[in-house]
This record gives C-alpha cells, structure tokens and sequence, in this order.
C-alpha cells in the first residue's frame, strides 16, 4: 500500500461512515493565456500524490470503504498544447483507487454515491463556490426521498480529521523534508560565499533558486526574503532589489519544496563577511535564543515551552543591550520586548510553509509529540529610535531551523547550515 493509500484508509476509518469530497487546487489565470504556476492542494496530495488540476477525491467510508478519483480525460490536442495527462484508465492502477471517472461527471455520480450516507464531509467554508456546489448536489440527493432515499443530514468540515493527521509526518514524509532540508542548507551556504557589497539582493536571491533548481526543487516553499541592512527588520521584505553595503548584515529567509514538503531556513551574516562588535553581540542574544528554543522542543514539553524560553534569553539580551529597562519578569510582563521582537518563535512545517494542526487543544498549548515538525526562529530586530544606541540602528537578525520531534528528543533537519559566527565568517572567508 502507497503512503497515500494508508492515509485514506486512516481518514476513512475516522469518519466511521459517509462520504467524503476533497477538490485539489484550482489553476489561477495570470493574464490572458499565462497561468500562476500551479499547485495542487496540500490535503488532496497528501491523500493521493496526484499533482493534475481538475481533479477530486472521493472517499466513502463504512463497511466497506471505497476510494474513488474524478480526473481529467486523456485528449490528444490538450495533450500536444499543454503537456502529458495521466487519464482516467491509468489514473485507477497508478494511484491505486477503487474507481476513476471523467471529472466531467463530478455531480452526476456524487447524486447517486452521496445517498443513504449519513455524513458528508468537505473543507466547509474554505470555498463559496464549492459550498454552494456541495448543497446543489446534497439538494438534488434530497429530491430523491419520495424514492426511498436519504441525503446526509450532516455536513462536517473534513479538515478538522485531516489537519490532525498531517501534523504528525509519517517517514516518507520526514524523507522528503531530510532533502528539501539539505538542499536549502546548500543554497544558504551558497549564498554566503556569492554575497560581497555592491551586489543587489536579487543577484544573491539568483543563487538561492540556482541552488534548489539545480538539485531537483524547481520551488521555493515561499517567496524567499534577502533582505539587506534595515531592509531585515521588515518582517515580510520581498522586494530583494536593494544594493547590499559594506557593514551592514544581511537576512535571508529562504527554503525550498521537495515532493512538496517545505523547507524554511534563515540565516543573517555580513555583508562583507566579518561581524561588528555591535552585530556580533545582538548575534550571539539571538543564537543563544535559539538554542534554548531548539532544546526545549522535545516530547512533552507544550507548543509553547520553546517561545517562553526563547523570550527569557531574549528578554535578558535587550536588558544588557539596554533597549530594554527593569527584569525579565517585568519585561515579558509588560511586553516591552515587543518592538524588538514581535513575532513568535516558530509555526508547524510541512506540505504547507505555515502547515496546518491546532496548537491548542481543549483551550490548552497542545504537547510536542515524535512526529510533529516545527521551526525555531528567534529574531531581534531594531528600528532608528533616539533612545537606542546608534551602532544597534537597522540591525535585525533571524534565526530559523527546521526542527523534527522524536521519541527521544529532536532532530534539527537544518544542521547543516552554517550557524555561529565561526562557521559563517569561515564559510564567507573561504569562498
Ligand atoms: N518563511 C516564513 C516564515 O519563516 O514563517
Ligand atoms: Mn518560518
Ligand atoms: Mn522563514
């Protein structure tokens, strides 16, 4: 059995019994005849590992459980246009389902298969077009009681079953996240050695897409970030057309998709490869964050154990940079870290970049459990302002690795990328 295979008979033996209706993504036109590039929907993926738009999983659990796709057809003259179509014959023995129809007849065959089933189950909500579909179809299910039958009397969000099950990888998964993992370590690493002032933050981001391309991740997982001086301490930089100076520290926050599992690394460095006294020093607040973080990520700690501990060594390294006053108590207590650091310490990483599954259950911070990935990323970022000394100015920094739980601890799948100021200025001086 496929991966694939397993996870639709997990999620069907969740849902007990109805009928479940998962669409992937649909294409997005950019202009006239030019589409956005295409990705499918994580969720249908992550059932299937079919990557074709127009197409629709169909899962009806009970006695006995049936997996069903709905594709595209084979068609010679599409084919010639726009490339290889898997087809509805092939589709069925390649991906292992039960049954494969012509997208075509979505809502013809889903008015009969949705009959008697007590439940359906679809991303409620995510779409209004497929709300109203899904309706229109249960409706014309409902015309049909004079004859005996019964439409589901309930409709479930599916993404609460699925969520909770990406959250925890499965190893073909924690493969694919190993090499997306490695190949953005080497795209980092290659970014360190390219970069030298009088560049432009795009030509370093050109080494960053040469690196994941040449390796096989034709994607990165999210538009990368290389921001130069006080470009870094806008959290969410893309622009990546500034000229990059002599003395000043530049930010990249860039990973690659693999089979499509994200990757997310940051690393920050000198431009010119040697750290000022004043960078080295918010540096080392950071890194020391950010080892606190990564060693309070194992099981049983909650969610939230590796943001509090990182708060605590930061709080401490604003106190001695004196941007902040007081203790770390009243620091966190009063939140006056928050202009130097106003982000959390990490997300769940995976099909997604900022992946699905609660961080809170039953009102509580949920426990790290083997399985689960996150990130760790601490930063300081410090805007011009009278009250802080002039060498900390447009000094910002992030720190961000990508982190597996295991039964025994962690495994950070990021380690291979150049981290403390040794490494990076040896990497930077040995090009
Ligand atoms: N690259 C997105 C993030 O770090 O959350
Ligand atoms: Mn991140
Ligand atoms: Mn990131």
């Amino acid at each position: 059995m496929t991966p694939h295979a397993h996870r639709r008979a997990r999620l069907m033996t969740a849902m007990q019994h109805g009928i479940a209706v998962i669409p992937t993504a649909p294409e997005v036109a950019r202009n006239a005849d030019t589409h956005y590039p295409y990705r499918f929907d994580s969720s249908f993926y992550y059932l299937t590992g079919f990557v074709e738009p127009e197409a629709v999983l169909v899962l009806i659990a009970g006695d006995a459980p049936q997996s069903i796709l709905f594709c595209r057809e084979k068609d010679e003259a599409r084919e010639i246009w726009d490339g290889y179509r898997v087809g509805v014959t092939a589709a069925k023995d390649q991906f292992g389902f039960d049954a494969t129809y012509p997208i075509a007849q979505l809502d013809e065959k889903l008015t009969e298969l949705m009959g008697n089933l007590p439940k359906l189950f679809y991303p409620l909500g995510a779409d209004a077009a497929w709300d109203a579909r899904m309706l229109k179809i249960r409706s014309a299910v409902q015309a049909k009681a004079r004859s005996g039958i019964l439409a589901p009397d309930q409709i479930t969000d599916v993404r609460g079953l699925l969520h909770e099950m990406r959250l925890f990888k499965d190893a073909s998964e924690l493969a694919l996240m190993r090499r997306a993992a490695a190949i953005s370590a080497q795209a980092h690493i290659r970014a360190m050695r390219f970069t030298h002032a009088g560049q432009f933050e795009y030509q370093v981001e050109a080494e960053l897409l040469h690196e994941f391309c040449r390796h096989g991740a034709r994607d990165p997982a999210y538009p990368s970030i290389v921001a130069g001086g006080a470009n870094a301490c806008v959290l969410h930089y893309v622009e990546n057309n500034a000229l990059l100076r002599d003395g000043d520290l530049l930010l990249i926050d860039a990973g690659c998709e693999v089979g499509g599992y994200a990757s997310d690394i940051t690393r920050t460095f000198p431009v010119n490869g040697k750290f000022s006294p004043a960078q080295r020093d918010v540096y080392q607040i950071v890194l020391a964050a950010q080892a606190a973080a990564i060693a309070a990520a194992v099981p049983n700690q909650t969610w939230d154990a590796p943001h509090q501990v990182a708060l605590r060594v930061l709080a401490q390294g604003f106190i001695d940079l004196k941007l902040c006053g007081d203790s770390v108590e009243a620091v966190i207590e009063s939140e006056s870290y928050k202009p130097f650091y106003m982000h959390r310490t990490g997300h769940w990483l995976g099909l997604d970049v900022h992946d699905v599954g609660d961080y809170k259950v039953n009102g509580n911070w949920r426990n790290l459990q083997a399985g689960m990935v996150l990130t760790i990323e601490p930063g300081c970022y410090i805007r011009p302002a009278d009250h802080i000394p002039r060498e900390l100015w447009n000094i910002g920094i992030r720190i961000e690795d990508d982190v597996a739980i295991t039964a025994m601890g962690n495994e950070v799948l990021t380690a291979g990328t150049p981290k403390t100021v040794v490494e990076i200025e040896a990497v930077m001086h040995n090009k």
